[in-house]
């Protein structure tokens, strides 16, 4: 069984919202041998990086910044993870109000630092949520997990 492990931080929801499509479409019934688990970044933690085979992290774009609440995830498992998840595949999700690449720039900095490897093309949802972000956010989630399950990621 592959694990996608989804881990975001939200304050007023939207990142909440793009992190449970993209585990709705991770959770896709064509896709078989993939759990999915939905955590928010302050109850995540090494364990939960360490059991994962690829990650989605979500965070609102905060001060031209991925969130405190996202960052404060990557604080407490930096030293921890290192040697561990080297290579580990990610995608980024990013709700902003009408930015986002410092929060997706501040992030792929850290996750530089792990290193793990980005394998799909970032999603940025400026200005509020609409259908069409919820619908590449499903997508994505479908695309990393069938990509586990062939064994790709
Ligand atoms: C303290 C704070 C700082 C923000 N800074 C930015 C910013 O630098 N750039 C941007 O595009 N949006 C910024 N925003 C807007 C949020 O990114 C946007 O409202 C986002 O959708 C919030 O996501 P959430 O609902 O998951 O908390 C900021 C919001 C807050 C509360």
């Amino acid at each position: 069984m592959k694990r996608l492990l989804v881990v975001y931080h939200t304050q007023t929801g939207h990142t909440e919202a793009m992190a449970r499509a993209v585990a709705r479409g991770a959770r896709h019934p064509e896709v078989a041998g993939v759990e999915v688990e939905l955590r928010r970044a302050v109850d995540a933690g090494l364990a939960d990086l360490l059991r994962a085979d690829a990650v989605a992290f979500g965070t609102p774009e905060n001060f031209g910044q991925l969130s405190g609440g996202m960052k404060d995830f990557f604080d407490r498992t930096f030293y921890p993870a290192q040697g561990l998840v080297e290579g580990l595949a990610y995608a980024v999700f990013i709700s902003a109000g009408n930015d986002g690449r410092g929060a997706l720039e501040a992030l792929r900095r850290i996750v530089r630092g792990y290193p793990l490897r980005e394998v799909r093309e970032p999603i940025i949802a400026r200005g509020g949520l609409d259908a069409g972000h919820l619908e590449r956010c499903e997508e994505l989630g479908l695309a990393l997990a069938a990509g586990l399950e062939a064994g790709i990621y």
